[in-house]
Order: C-alpha cells, then sequence, then structure tokens
C-alpha cells in the first residue's frame, strides 16, 4: 500500500451538540484502509453520533470528516453512499420486501440493470453463507434474528463499498450465533479489504475482532490502542473496562481445567 495515501476515515477535532448535550466533543480519529476499527464506551458516550456523521446521516459543527482525502461536505452524496455500506442493529430491514429486494435496494437506486442485481443478490446471499434458493423470496419476519443480520450484512455490501459502518450488528443475538458472525464479519472483511468501524457494547466482542479499539467516554475519544495495547493503559476508565473480559477469561480457564 501507498504509505503516503491519506487514511480511508479522518476525523479531525469532530464536534457535535444537540442542544445543550455535546454528544462528540473534538475527536480526532483516524482508521487506515484494511483496517477494522471497533468504538466501544457507555450508553450515551457519542459512538452512534461519531459513527454517523461520517457518512452525513448528522451534519457536523464543526472540525471535518474526510474519507480516503476527500472532505465529505464537498464529496458527491450518492457517491459517499456508494463508497459505504451500513449495518444497524436487528429489525433495520424493510419487513414489506423480499430478501432479495432488501439486499439489491442500493443497487437499484444506482439504476443497475435488473439482471444484475439477482446476480449480485445471489452472489451475497452466498458470501454470508444463506443459500439463496431458500431465502431470497423470504420476507423479514420469516428470517431467524440471526439471519436476518446476516442479510443486514449482504445488503450493506451490495453496491460493493470500501467502508463499511457498523452500529451494534450483533447486539440482539444470542451468544453462539454472536460470535459465529463475528467471526464470519471479520473474515469478509479480511477476504474483501474493507475498512470497518463496528460499534460494540461488548468489551470482549472487541477485542477478539479489531484490529484497533477506541474507547469513548462523555463525547471524547478517550483511548485508542490494539487490544494488547489497552490492556496495559494506565487510564482508570480504560483499566476499569478491561478488567471483565480478564475475569471471565482467569475464570472459564479454571472451570474448564476442572479445578485440576
Ligand atoms: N438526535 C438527537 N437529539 C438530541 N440528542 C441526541 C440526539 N442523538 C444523540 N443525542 C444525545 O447525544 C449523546 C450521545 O448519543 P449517542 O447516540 O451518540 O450515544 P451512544 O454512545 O451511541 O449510546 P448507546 O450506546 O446508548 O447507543 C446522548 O446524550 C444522546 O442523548
Ligand atoms: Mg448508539
Amino acid at each position: 500500500m501507498d504509505r503516503d495515501a491519506p487514511p480511508m476515515i479522518a476525523y479531525d477535532r469532530v464536534a457535535k451538540s444537540f442542544g445543550a448535550t455535546t454528544a462528540v466533543d473534538n475527536v480526532t480519529l483516524t482508521v487506515a484502509h484494511g483496517e477494522l476499527l471497533a468504538i466501544v464506551g457507555g450508553s450515551g458516550s457519542g459512538k452512534t453520533t461519531l459513527l454517523r456523521l461520517a457518512n452525513r446521516l448528522i451534519e457536523l459543527d464543526a472540525g471535518s470528516v474526510r474519507i480516503a482525502g476527500d472532505d465529505i461536505r464537498t464529496a458527491d452524496p450518492i457517491a459517499l453512499r456508494r463508497r459505504i455500506g451500513t449495518v444497524f442493529q436487528a429489525a433495520a430491514l424493510f419487513p414489506h420486501m423480499s430478501v432479495a429486494a432488501n439486499i439489491g435496494i442500493t443497487p437499484k437506486l444506482l439504476g443497475w440493470s435488473k439482471a444484475d442485481i439477482s446476480a449480485r443478490v445471489d452472489e451475497l446471499l452466498d458470501l454470508v453463507r444463506l443459500d439463496p434458493a431458500q431465502h431470497r423470496r423470504r420476507f423479514p419476519h420469516e428470517l431467524s434474528g440471526g439471519q436476518r443480520q446476516r442479510v443486514g450484512v449482504a445488503r450493506a455490501l451490495a453496491a460493493k463499498p470500501e467502508i463499511v459502518l457498523m452500529d451494534e450488528p450483533f447486539g440482539a443475538l444470542d451468544p453462539l450465533t454472536r460470535d459465529a458472525l463475528g467471526e464470519d464479519f471479520r473474515a469478509l472483511h479480511q477476504r474483501l479489504g474493507l475498512t470497518t468501524i463496528l460499534i460494540t457494547h461488548d468489551i470482549t466482542e472487541a477485542l477478539l475482532l479489531a484490529d484497533r479499539i477506541a474507547v469513548m467516554r462523555a463525547g471524547k475519544l478517550l483511548e485508542q490502542g490494539t487490544p494488547a495495547g489497552l490492556s496495559a493503559s494506565r487510564e482508570p476508565y480504560v483499566a476499569e473496562l478491561m478488567q471483565t473480559p480478564r475475569r471471565q477469561a482467569q475464570r472459564l480457564a479454571a472451570l474448564l481445567d476442572g479445578g485440576a
């Protein structure tokens, strides 16, 4: 990769308030090409706002966001949306549309031919490991939660974006499904050379899936680093955050050893 190339996503001193609430407070953060960055932090710490600023679902008050060097305020909004796929929490599919129509919505808006869309839908269903013959005609209510999230991922990837933004995508799933989906997404991220931001409440999920983790607190970026780097942090909140997975791992190791 070109060492001088700009980061894929660059937040520079970004701020956003809603009335008296400062949701995002002077955040500077970059995500490299091909990187998977997890954002963790408590409820109301500004994670969703930060994510939505990147594709202009929310407009920023101050600072700038650049995608591969292009300022999003001067970029063509349609081109921007093409470059960025989004996956939000469960039930974000259109309920009255089939799986195929849900996945094909962006290509359709972009004017792809019916044949191209249909071929792409099959390709994407394969990619997220759902049998096209079985699933393309179903409606969201005819799917399990995990299957719905797989369709959500397929929809986000439909127009071949370079960037995927995910807001608690696996939050509502049972732990096994969640784990499988997380692993599958990580593999997809790698295989497709994506740049991904993943918001999660689950620090263990962040540690297992991400190259780098950003910790938000009260609108501020408290700390960022690799899983190993963060686990050595002396910042009290970060250190506390890292306690849970560590304790769980120790307890599990003790249990699975059968006390031997
Ligand atoms: N549209 C809005 N209008 C008013 N306040 C908002 C709006 N969106 C977010 N906020 C406020 O901004 C702050 C940050 O919210 P945000 O949704 O970014 O948090 P979050 O970290 O994603 O939380 P959660 O983990 O609960 O999803 C909160 O205090 C929230 O109430
Ligand atoms: Mg949120």
